[in-house]
């Protein structure tokens, strides 16, 4: 892993922004993405740049169960109005978390990731270690699939809904297994709520318990994180 220090969330966003500027100047046509706070400054980099990302394809990694495009709270609508609205991609990926049959709509997603594999997999962590909605105890070789999301992921996330019995307590979420394969994964993290989730995925033992400690075994994992992240280094 190469960690990067960097002075904020602002700094982190310009650095991956000039990643991903890079890989796409290599070649890089499909990205992976993911929503919460954490890559906000990036997509506004994004947004703000003149770089055209027309030919670019995108592939999200997670969606709330029963959450739809005109929620306010779901990922595709966070994803429109942060990033696609303002910088059009060929082709957008979020999972669909209102499909009837959502066994079906996950089998879809892993075969569209099949079709467009990732050159660039963005991710943020959770405050326990989760990668996507991979929490705690999910398999290494996962796939897409329903999960469900633990109490301290419903709290945490809980900021951006009015009551905590709001927030949906499942989810689509692209497995390990798939994050995986990301050519290369940039993973950002800012704040000391995040500080022990940095020292398991980084100096703990690769378990289950910790899903992001797999990401050790990734050749390509770039970890740009703030000084109150990276304080129990
Ligand atoms: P956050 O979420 O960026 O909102 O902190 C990250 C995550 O839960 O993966």
């Amino acid at each position: 892993m190469e960690i990067i220090r960097v002075k904020n969330a602002e700094e982190g966003g310009k650095k991956a922004f000039e990643m991903i500027k890079k890989g796409m100047e290599n070649g890089a046509k499909v990205l992976g993405l993911a929503t919460g706070s954490t890559p906000m400054t990036l997509y506004k980099e994004m947004t703000s740049s003149d770089l055209d990302f027309s030919d670019m394809t995108s592939i999200n990694l997670d969606e709330y169960v029963g959450l739809g495009g005109s929620d306010e709270q779901s990922y595709r609508h966070f994803m429109d109005v942060q990033l696609f609205d303002k910088k059009p991609f060929k082709e957008t990926y979020v999972p669909n978390g209102k499909a009837d049959d959502l066994e079906a709509a996950c089998h879809t997603y892993d075969q569209i990731i099949e079709e467009h594999p990732i050159d660039i997999q963005i991710l943020g962590i959770g405050q326990n270690g989760h990668i996507g909605f991979n929490e705690p105890g999910a398999s290494f070789d996962g796939t897409t699939s329903v999960v469900d999301l633990t109490e301290s992921t419903i709290n945490a996330n809980q900021r951006f809904f009015e009551k905590a019995e709001d927030v949906p307590t499942k989810a689509v979420s692209m497995g390990i297994g798939s994050i995986l394969k990301g050519k290369e994964i940039i993973l950002m993290a800012y704040g000391e709520n995040k500080a022990d989730a940095i020292k398991g995925m980084i100096d703990g033992p690769i378990t289950p318990e910790m899903p992001a400690s797999i990401l050790q075994k990734h050749e390509n994992v770039i970890v740009i994180i703030d000084e109150a992240a990276a304080s129990k280094l």
